[in-house]
């Protein structure tokens, strides 16, 4: 019986398809991808890339935004199940009923939302790009900023301003505490802290560097520090590892994505053997959606 992973290179060639991988996938997964990145750089790598099926080796909304902007494609993802509790804290119903609420006001979200929040937003953002978005509007304009409230006031605190912010956060980065910070440093001496935005307040008042994942593996890239505290999904510190094999990374917690880990090597071949599962976003919804991911993609 042939490898997994030759199996899986085999039908890749057969089906003229790419992998993208996000960088909290398993490492064997990230293995195999041809592209692995965060939430910025797989948009934009879905935007671009040149094949005729894109297999999508993250969470639903992510495949779902590769969908959106590649409608002549076909989208799978290996585990249709693998969702992002965030994304559903708010429904495409509960922003226009806020919407309302607030007339003229600007929405904004997070791309760790469903497509048919997007729909309703003026542009989105990721980690990676939302300081630099966000700073392009007018201090003084009404801002819903959904669903995260700690990436929302993350950047709120940053640009001196204050938004709307919608109560939806991530349940394991939510996990992390500053105790837990604390207790890394205490545990690793100097080593410097980088957290994701997505943790609360007081972990990233805890932390040296708030970053999104891909800014964390730029930044051990370019930086003369050493050794690290990673307060995030522990699926990066196979990048970061493998990326600064003299380095060291420690986690702060042991935080895991359930739902990133349900895409195995199994899956991504029966993926490709059976062209499942697609994923298919309503042309009316996609269209209205992709006018804010392009106004995104055109800023960022
Ligand atoms: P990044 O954009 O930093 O990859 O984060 C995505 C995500 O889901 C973090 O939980
Ligand atoms: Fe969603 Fe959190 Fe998982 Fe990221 S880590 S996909 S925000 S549940």
């Amino acid at each position: 019986m042939e490898k997994l992973e030759d199996q899986i290179k085999e039908l890749k060639e057969r089906r003229n398809a790419v992998i993208l991988a996000h960088n909290y996938e398993r490492g064997e997964v990230q293995d195999i991808a041809d592209f692995t990145g965060d939430s910025l750089e797989l948009a934009r790598k879905a935007a671009t890339v040149d094949a005729d099926v894109i297999v999508f080796c993250g969470v639903y909304f992510m495949a779902e935004t590769a969908a959106i902007l590649n409608p002549g494609k076909t989208v799978l993802i290996p585990d249709p199940t693998a969702g992002c509790p965030m994304a559903d804290m708010i429904t495409g119903a509960q922003l226009r009923e806020l919407k309302a609420k607030h007339p003229g006001a600007a929405a904004v979200c997070y791309v760790n939302s469903t497509a048919d929040v997007k729909a309703e937003c003026d542009i989105c953002v990721t980690s990676g790009n939302a300081e630099k978005v966000m700073s392009r509007f007018p201090k003084d304009r009404e801002i819903l900023f959904v669903p995260d409230q700690h990436l929302g006031s993350h950047i709120a605190d940053k640009l001196g301003v204050k938004y709307v912010l919608w109560p939806g956060y991530c349940p394991t980065h939510a996990r992390l505490t500053a105790k837990q910070i604390a207790d890394a440093r205490a545990a690793h001496h100097g080593a410097t802290v980088m957290v994701h935005p997505e943790c609360p307040r007081e972990v990233r008042d805890a932390a040296d560097q708030c970053l999104s994942t891909g800014g964390m593996c730029a930044y051990a890239r370019n930086c003369a520090e050493t050794e690290f505290i990673v307060g995030t999904e522990l699926g990066i510190l196979h990048r970061l590892q493998n990326e600064n094999p003299s380095k060291t990374f420690h986690p702060a917690a042991q935080l895991t994505c359930p739902n990133m880990k349900k895409t195995t090597l199994d899956k991504v071949r029966d993926s490709l053997l059976n062209m499942e599962t697609r994923v298919v976003v309503p042309e009316e919804i996609a269209s209205r959606a992709k006018r804010a991911i392009d106004a995104m993609l055109a800023v960022s």
